[in-house]
């Protein structure tokens, strides 16, 4: 982790997300206080609970995509789930623990990922040596190894084509589920188990064997013990789970008879939030210091029906705003990976130059906003469906154009986009 302050934070947010700096702020401090927290003696720090947050706004103004860019900078393992998941049957009752099993498995990924980066050196010797035994024979000399590793690192057999034995990853399709674990988590592979790893003959150049060896190589340096033990702590210490569509668990959200289980998740949710130990089968896990960020638009309910245990739980609120048609201006142009810049990057694989004149954006940004005025408002994902539509055309024959500059005009977006505003229930379906 970085340390990023919560300055820093909301700087490295602004990259990628316009405007709602409450809620930057917010994400940014409860970032940092994971930090404060940490400097702590441990008798202290057990003391200091994360402070959940509810994020509170309309349909696709930024909510999980603020959460999502939070856990990237941290690197700390992250989960999205919909509270609604929860209310089918079969998920209903203390299947909620399966978010932090899924969790875990995340939480393995990103921390064997990180342990591996720090074996990479010693993996890649063992790698090369592999090789050279291929190259060489196992019984050549040591000299000629040493020769043969010379020139292996030259990159002068990159090309070559060599035969090598690689350990085969393909499911044997033989496994049993371990009951309460949940489907898949508890899945074990019968092979695994006994200890007997299949191994197949693969033709490959040098230079991918390298690759394939220091993965293989990696994988045999980490200690497993270790890193289960470290992605627990990991999740226990910095993971996230953010929770959306929340308001549509609270009680007064469309009385139809289903209450009774939405009030039911809301309290397996309790514990959870609250702190728990769950068992995975990698041992259990305490979500105490899990940081919980809820999300949901709250049209129908509010935050006080849901149950006020739950409501206590998520002490910090934060309002996102609806996007204006300046909002939606700088959202296309100004995040890093930009919708424009998308389109632009993706036509110049064609050897295509798509050129948006300033007042063509302008134009785009103006037909978005009336149209989320006026059909419905779905705040940014609407700048895909405009602009899909602008140029679909430009997609469908930019492989066989031989103008290979386009420019697009206000002219054109009018033409292309503007007229839909003349029949809004053709437009219901195309934007
Ligand atoms: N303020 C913003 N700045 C930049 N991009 C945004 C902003 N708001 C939304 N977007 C973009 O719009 C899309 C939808 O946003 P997001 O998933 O965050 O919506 P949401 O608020 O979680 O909505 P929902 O309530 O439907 O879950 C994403 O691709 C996101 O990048
Ligand atoms: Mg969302």
């Amino acid at each position: 982790m970085k340390n990023f302050t919560p300055k820093e934070i909301v700087s490295e947010l602004n990259k990628y997300i316009v405007g709602q700096e409450d809620a930057k702020k917010s994400v940014a401090i409860a970032l940092r206080n994971r930090w404060r927290r940490k400097q702590l003696d441990a008798k202290l720090r057990k003391e200091i609970m994360p402070k959940n947050i509810l994020m509170i706004g309309p349909t696709g103004v930024g909510k999980t995509e603020i959460a999502r860019r939070l856990a990237f900078l941290d690197n700390a393992p992250f989960i999205k789930v919909e509270a609604t998941k929860f209310t089918e049957v079969g998920y209903v009752g203390r299947d909620v623990e399966q978010i932090i099993r899924d969790l875990l498995e995340i939480a393995i990924k990103i921390t064997s990922s990180e342990l591996k980066k720090s074996l990479k050196s010693q993996a890649e010797v063992l790698a090369a040596n592999r090789v050279i035994d291929v190259l060489a024979g196992e019984s050549s000399s040591n000299e000629t190894k040493d020769k043969l590793r010379e020139k292996l690192s030259s990159g002068f057999f990159d090309d070559k084509e060599i035969e090598i034995k690689v350990k085969d990853r393909s499911p044997s399709g033989q496994g049993f589920e371990i009951p309460g674990m949940g489907a898949q988590i508890g899945m074990i592979n019968i092979d695994s188990l006994l200890g007997k790893e299949k191994f197949k003959n693969k033709k490959v150049n040098v230079k991918k064997a390298i690759e394939l060896f220091t993965e293989e190589e990696s994988e045999n340096l980490l200690d497993q013990e270790n890193l289960i033990e470290t992605a627990i702590d990991n999740l226990e210490n910095n993971g996230i789970v953010f929770i959306d569509e929340i308001d549509k668990i609270a009680s007064n959200y469309e009385r139809r008879g289903g209450d009774v289980s939405r009030e039911g998740v809301q309290r397996d949710l309790l514990p959870l939030v609250e702190g728990t130990t769950v068992s995975t089968k990698y041992g259990t896990v305490k979500t105490d210091h899990v940081l919980f960020i809820a999300s949901g638009a709250f049209h129908v309910s509010k935050p006080s029906d849901l149950l006020p245990e739950l409501q206590g739980r998520f002490p910090i609120r934060v309002e996102l705003k609806a996007l204006n048609q300046e909002d939606l201006k700088r959202i296309l142009i100004e995040p890093e990976a930009n919708l424009i810049r998308q389109y632009k990057e993706m036509l110049a694989t064609e050897g295509i130059e798509l050129v948006f004149e300033n007042d063509a954006i302008d134009k785009i940004a103006e037909l978005t906003a009336y149209f989320n005025n006026t059909i419905e408002n779905i705040g940014a994902r609407r700048l895909h469906t405009v602009l899909e539509n602008l140029l679909e055309e430009i997609n469908f024959t930019a492989s066989d154009l031989s103008d290979k500059k386009i420019t697009i005009t206000k002219q054109m977006v009018e033409d292309k986009v503007g007229k839909l505003t003349q029949d809004l229930d053709l437009s219901k379906f195309i934007i």
